[in-house]
C-alpha cells in the first residue's frame, strides 16, 4: 500500500524542468548520504526518470537509461536502473515498490532486458519486484577489449519480462567513466 497522494511521473532528462533536475540532484545527496558522485549523477541522465511526489515535495526516484551490453555474443538493448532512491523519512511506505512496478513496465516496453547494480539495501526490493541476480561471468567491453568484473559477482541483478532469459551466460556492459556496472 503506497501513501494516498504519491504520484508518479515518467520525464526524459531533456523535459526536467531546471527546478525538478535541481531538487532530484539535492534527493539523491541526502539518500546518498553524500557518496552520490559526479560520475553517478552522470549515469542517472540521459533517459526516462521516474519521479514520485508526495504532497508537492519529490520524495523518490529512479532513472531508466539504454545501455548496449553482451548477452553472451549476441548485443542486448538494456535499459539499466540508476539512482534508485526514497527519501529517508519516507521510506518502508511503499514507495520504492511503487517506482520500481513502474520501471518493470519500462523495461518491458522498451528493452530486451533490464539491468541493475543493487546496494545491500536494493537488495530484497529487487527480488521480490522480479529481479534475479546474474549468476554468469561479468565483464566490461573497453577500449582494450572484453574486461573480466568478478568483483561484481552476486550484486547485479536482471529483469527479464520474457522470462528466458539463461542467467549463466557471460554477460558484458559497455564501457562508461566511474562505476561500468
Ligand atoms: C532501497 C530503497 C529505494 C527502498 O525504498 P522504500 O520506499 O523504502 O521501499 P519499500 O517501502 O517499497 O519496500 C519494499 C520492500 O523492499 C524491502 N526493503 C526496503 N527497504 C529495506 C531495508 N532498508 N532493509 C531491508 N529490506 C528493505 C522490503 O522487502 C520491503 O518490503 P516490506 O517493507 O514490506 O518489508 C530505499 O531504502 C533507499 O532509497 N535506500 C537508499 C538508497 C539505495 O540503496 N538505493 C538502491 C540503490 S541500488
Amino acid at each position: 500500500m503506497t501513501p494516498p497522494g504519491l504520484s508518479l511521473r515518467g520525464r526524459h532528462t531533456a523535459h526536467l524542468p531546471g527546478g525538478t533536475r535541481a531538487a532530484l540532484r539535492e534527493l539523491l545527496d541526502l539518500v546518498y548520504e553524500g557518496d552520490f558522485s559526479s560520475d553517478d549523477w552522470d549515469h542517472a541522465l540521459g533517459g526516462l526518470h521516474t519521479l514520485a511526489w508526495l504532497d508537492g515535495r519529490l520524495v523518490g526516484h529512479a532513472a531508466l537509461v539504454g545501455r548496449a551490453f553482451l548477452l553472451g555474443d549476441t548485443p542486448r538493448r538494456v535499459g539499466y536502473l540508476e539512482a534508485m532512491g526514497v527519501h529517508p523519512a519516507a521510506q518502508r511506505r511503499g514507495i520504492g515498490r511503487a517506482i520500481l512496478r513502474r520501471v518493470n513496465l519500462q523495461v518491458a516496453r522498451g528493452y530486451d532486458l533490464g539491468a541493475l547494480s543493487s546496494s545491500d539495501e536494493g537488495l530484497a526490493l529487487y527480488r521480490a519486484g522480479g529481479w534475479a541476480v546474474w549468476r554468469g561471468p561479468l565483464g566490461v567491453m573497453t577500449p582494450g577489449g572484453i574486461v573480466p568484473t568478478p568483483e561484481e559477482a552476486g550484486g547485479v541483478l536482471v529483469y527479464a519480462p520474457a522470462g528466458n532469459l539463461n542467467l549463466t551466460l557471460p554477460l558484458t556492459c559497455d564501457f562508461r567513466g566511474g562505476d561500468v556496472w
